[in-house]
């Protein structure tokens, strides 16, 4: 495995990150929240022109609303004022890094070969060894890793990160967040199960997703879970009536079912998560008002909970198509669970 060198760059990338900041830097304040949001990305051409870091420091004189934003994550969010939000949560693609096939090949002597060589002798390629897998994964945590700075750097000292990866890539990426955050603040390794799709008979379905729960503090973090949506109990005969009326409190394992294909949520991007998983980190981890940030936005669920939470958002998606779909899911924000 190829080491990615964190702690070494960390503080020279924190010293040049604050740097850039200067007067260019936008912190969203809890104020004149707009109804619909004045994005940027939304007065953008539908083709998806990417807005470079201009357009969002233009917009920082008035950095009280929420924004969806078109681009680069890993280029808009230094504009960003250092310890803004209170709640990053991000769900990155799996397998984002370039595919690199790096090949062992010898060449053979060969009548019928495909290559001519010294002396008009021909030769074909054997392929020795090929190690596309390593150099994939080693991408994928060097596409992370600044990104993963950068949410570290963003969030308030009361703040909290959820991580939501898949399943064989969350041991990867749990070695590198406690390099980037420190162990001690590891706080959670939440399994959001469902149920849904075929089962293979050759081993165990894989029926869940981990999400990875990181705190910018660990003496000083928020964690409400009052404010949590409770679940009935397993075994409700084993508990008084006033529990069962009342529900639990969820565990780290969160049984819910994912984006129904005719319900209401269903938004139409491949990979929307459940508004149902979303609000109960927005609910322990926030309170109204805070601000939440999700720069792997896709269709936007973060901040569809956000607003009917009554917390404030920031939405960054490099795909024209997440941006269309933000804008239109977040255009009448649901207030229904306020
Ligand atoms: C798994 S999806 C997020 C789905 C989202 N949680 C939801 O509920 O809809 C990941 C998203 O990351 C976006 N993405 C990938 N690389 C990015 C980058 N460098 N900057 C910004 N967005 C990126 C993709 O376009 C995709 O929409």
């Amino acid at each position: 495995m190829q080491r990615v060198p964190v702690r070494s760059r960390r503080r020279a990338q924190r010293r040049s990150l604050s740097r850039g900041l200067g007067p260019r830097a936008v912190r969203p304040e809890v104020g004149s929240r707009l109804r619909e949001p004045r994005s940027i990305a939304s007065r953008s051409s539908p083709s998806g022109s990417e807005r470079n870091l201009s357009d969002v420091t233009a917009e920082s004189a008035n950095p009280g609303i929420d924004r969806i934003l078109l681009g680069d994550n890993l280029e808009l969010l230094p504009a960003f004022a250092s310890e803004s939000f209170q709640l990053v949560y991000i769900d990155p693609p799996f397998n984002t890094g370039k595919v690199q096939s790096r090949k062992t090949l010898r060449a053979v002597r060969e009548q019928d070969g495909e290559r001519t060589g010294f002396q008009g002798r021909r030769y074909s390629t054997e392929l020795l060894s090929e190690s596309s897998y390593r150099d994939l994964f080693a991408d994928y945590l060097a596409f992370l890793a600044p990104r993963l700075e950068e949410a570290r750097r963003l969030l308030k000292r009361e703040g909290t990160m959820y991580f939501h990866i898949d399943y064989r890539e969350a041991h990867h990426c749990k070695l590198l967040l406690d390099e980037i955050f420190g162990r001690e603040c590891f706080l959670n390794e939440i399994i959001w199960a469902y149920d849904y799709g075929a089962r293979t008979k050759r081993r165990w379905p894989a029926k869940h997703d981990t999400i990875l729960v990181y705190v910018k503090d660990p003496s000083a973090y928020h964690f409400d879970s009052e404010q949590v949506d409770r679940e009935p109990y397993m075994a409700p005969g084993l508990v008084t009536p006033e529990k069962v009326a009342r529900g639990k409190l969820p565990t780290d394992v969160w049984w819910h079912t994912i984006v129904a294909t005719a319900g209401r949520e269903k938004t139409g991007y491949p990979t929307q998560k459940p508004e149902g998983i979303v609000r109960r980190m927005v609910q322990a981890s926030t309170r109204p008002g805070d601000w939440c940030l999700d720069f792997f936005a896709g269709s936007g669920t973060l901040g569809a909970v956000a607003a009917q939470l009554g917390r404030h958002y920031v939405l960054i998606d490099s795909n024209p198509e997440a941006v269309e779909i933000m804008r239109a899911r977040l255009a009448e924000p649901r207030r229904a669970a306020l």
